[in-house]
């Protein structure tokens, strides 16, 4: 579907998610068609030089991660895209990048902020004066928005005075992955589960964003930043959304984002004396990698040597509403796991009484695991009988395997929030007040974590994260997925 004629101005064109996420993400786009032919991407930085060599960097930096990249689609993307120096402490530049963009006047313009949260408000400040915040301008905000409570709404309400609410795109990009989708499918497009989704039938909830990756070229921003603010306040609590939340009146934005805060807004708080026993912080040591060496996190560039950082988080989320009341949600996410896992588990309750003789397995036996990476998949678990003369029962599965299932081509998570921002869609970005109220959820936890004399407990780099992780569950007679 074609989109309507833009102009992207990207803050932090020469960083580190423009470079992984952003332009290959507009360069699917562009590859696929429906791109207006005048539509630009003006990428800036905060030093000078040419569009010429900005674009040699891409070559480098950019280009041989795009795999099959056919050549004559390379060159006609990286004619959409023109450098422009922007230093927030240079109104200048912003004179010059206004004169460009209005000299065009595209239908919309995206202004996406992927640079230091410290920049959001002078860059929005110098957007405002140079009349860069037009109804037509939409501004994307990318994560980290602060690192508490008070700086998150201290961004909020300073970007507020220049955009309205319904220019400012808060990017989560777990909310634009493939599975994410397809779980409100399954939940609100048939009725099969609907009746099951609820504290009579499920037993529990885990939810787990493993990672391979160390904190990489990061370090510095990570040592101040941590698992918890990097990868809970934000991907792992929406997803718990959108597993825990009514179904909306409509697919329209407030109607699911309503449903959403209301979720956020029942999550039990955990207070500093729950600390101890629902959340479990991490942080890895050297260890091996698919059968590489990698060292710990104390060793990374960037690092302090006596750093306190969390790389690994596990938390018992619990919902205080009719629906969930006794469901707890296990929620986990890791740097340097054993394997690079995303995935959502719905453990169902076992049958009210057995008549066949009970596998020898622990684990619930009927599941709904929705895998989210490294492929997109939809599983649903339950017994079968054996074949031949035997009444034992063996747990099968049904499958949904996207790649398998739908032969076309599936866009990205940054590619599809991009298209959705370009097209004022604004269901699938973050609004002001659930990202308060997941501030608010996490912060007596940093908090109490920060007083803490007892540092994060330490785990080899290549496992499942440390072994308190595991107690967490075994306290309530649960596994986590893998230990299954
Ligand atoms: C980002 C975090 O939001 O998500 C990174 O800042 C993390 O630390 C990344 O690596 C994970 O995203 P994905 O899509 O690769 O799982």
């Amino acid at each position: 579907m074609s989109l309507p004629d833009f102009d992207m101005v990207l803050f932090g064109g020469t960083g580190d998610l423009a470079r992984r996420k952003l332009l290959p993400a507009l360069f699917d786009a562009h590859r696929c068609g429906g791109m207006h032919a005048a539509s630009r991407i003006l990428a800036t930085g905060s030093h000078a030089q040419t569009t010429e060599q900005y674009i040699a960097t891409l070559e480098e930096t950019v280009r041989p991660a795009l795999g099959q990249a056919k050549p004559e689609d390379w060159a006609s993307f990286v004619q959409r895209i023109c450098y422009v120096q922007a230093d927030a402490r240079q109104p200048g530049n912003f004179d010059a990048l206004a004169e460009k963009v209005h000299s065009r006047n595209p239908e919309v313009v995206v202004c996406y902020l992927a640079t230091a949260p410290h920049l959001f408000v002078p860059i929005c400040e110098q957007l405002h004066r140079t009349k860069l915040n037009t109804p037509n301008v939409r501004v994307v905000l990318e994560k980290p928005l602060g690192h508490d409570l008070d700086s998150n709404e201290a961004i909020n309400a300073a970007v507020a005075q220049f955009f309205t609410e319904d220019q400012i795109y808060r990017i989560d990009h777990y909310l634009g992955k493939e599975s994410v989708q397809n779980l409100m499918a399954i939940r609100f497009g048939n009725a099969l589960f609907e009746p099951l989704w609820r504290r009579e039938w499920v037993q529990d909830v885990q939810i787990t964003i493993a990672e391979e990756l160390g904190v990489e070229t990061r370090g510095d921003f990570y040592d101040r930043t941590g698992a918890l603010r990097d990868m809970v306040q934000n991907h792992l609590l929406q997803l718990l959304c959108m597993v825990a939340m009514e179904p909306p009146a409509s697919l329209s934005e407030d109607a699911i984002r309503d449903e959403k805060i209301k979720i956020l807004k029942a999550l039990k708080p955990i207070t500093p004396q729950d600390v101890a026993e629902k959340t479990v912080r991490g942080q890895y040591r050297e260890g091996a990698i698919g059968g590489k060496p990698v060292p710990g996190y104390l060793q990374e560039q960037g690092i302090a040597p006596d750093s306190r950082t969390e790389t690994f988080v596990a938390i018992k989320a619990e919902i205080a509403n009719w629906r969930w009341e006794g469901v707890p949600f296990y929620l986990r996410t890791g740097k340097r796991m054993q394997s690079r896992l995303a995935e959502i588990v719905i453990h169902f309750r076992d049958v009210p009484h057995a008549i066949f003789p009970k596998p020898l397995t622990l684990s619930p036996q009927n599941r709904l695991v929705i895998q989210l990476q490294p492929e997109e998949s939809i599983r649903l678990y339950f017994l079968a009988k054996q074949p031949g003369d035997t009444l034992e029962l063996t747990p099968t599965s049904l499958d949904l395997d996207f790649a398998h299932s739908f032969k076309v081509r599936r866009a990205g998570a940054y590619e599809r929030l991009l298209r959705d921002v370009i097209r004022g869609r604004l269901g699938l970005f973050v609004r002001r007040d659930e990202q308060v109220q997941a501030w608010r959820w996490v912060e007596p936890i940093i908090d109490t974590w920060d007083a803490s004399s007892v540092p994060p407990k330490p785990y080899t780099a290549g496992t499942w994260g440390p072994a308190a992780s595991s107690a967490l569950m075994s306290r309530d007679g649960a596994l986590w997925h893998e230990e299954v």
